[in-house]
């Protein structure tokens, strides 16, 4: 099966959403690592709670981002994966790396792109009176949270959110739409090509809303 190595630096709900994927089927694929740049990252226990062999590799230690990214790297391809997902995964990473994994790496980002690229999205939807708001899976390109989208999922702003509670129920829709994306992929369903992302052959203009 189609192997996948995840990167991660925190909580890990999401990845826990795509080993649940793998191990009912819905993701026809196998996690074979999950690497961390934060040693105490919770995501780290959730992998090897499912026996899946968890790295963590300190960007701290590190004198340049190209010197981690190139240990990132070396970490990554050790795996031999088809495709690398970026599920909570805070660094930003160079031109070459994203090269490396053109067409192999997504990334899940909290926003219904290309709205709120970056961080804080939760806040900057609260700010601006959103009435929607969500989150969205992506091709990484060298263009920050820029590659093309392949599926969102949507949720309502409610009167009395902040950002805690929105960022609950976007999570919510994240678990839902991120090992849909990965399925596709491992099923040879989804793919990059000449800069546009494809399911079933066809470009994907208006990305799919959950
Ligand atoms: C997710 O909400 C994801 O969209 C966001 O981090 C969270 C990780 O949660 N990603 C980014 O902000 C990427 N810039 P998790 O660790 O529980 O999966």
């Amino acid at each position: 099966p189609l192997r996948i190595v995840v990167l991660v630096s925190g909580n890990g709900s999401n990845l826990e959403a795509l080993i649940a994927g793998c191990a009912t089927g819905e993701i026809p694929a196998c996690i074979v690592a999950v690497i961390s740049n934060r040693p105490d990252a919770h995501a780290l226990e959730r992998a090897a709670r499912h026996g899946i062999p968890a790295v963590a590799l300190d960007h701290r230690g590190f004198p340049t981002r190209a010197a981690f990214d190139q240990a990132l790297r070396d970490s990554i391809d050790a795996h031999a994966p088809d495709l690398v997902v970026l599920a909570g995964f805070m660094r930003i990473l160079t031109p070459g790396f994203v090269a490396h994994y053109a067409g192999r790496m997504l990334n899940i980002h909290p926003s219904l792109l290309p709205a709120y690229p970056g961080l804080h999205t939760h806040a900057r939807a609260l700010a601006d009176g959103a009435a929607q708001h969500g989150a969205s899976i992506h091709f990484v390109t060298s263009e920050l949270d820029g590659g093309p989208v392949v599926l969102q999922g949507e949720v309502p702003v409610a009167a009395d959110d902040d950002p805690a509670r929105l960022a609950a129920r976007v999570q919510r829709i994240e678990h839902l739409i991120y090992p849909r994306a990965v399925a596709w992929y491992a099923a040879g369903r989804l793919r990059l090509s000449n800069g546009h992302a494809t399911l079933d052959g066809a470009a994907i203009v208006q990305p799919q809303r959950l």
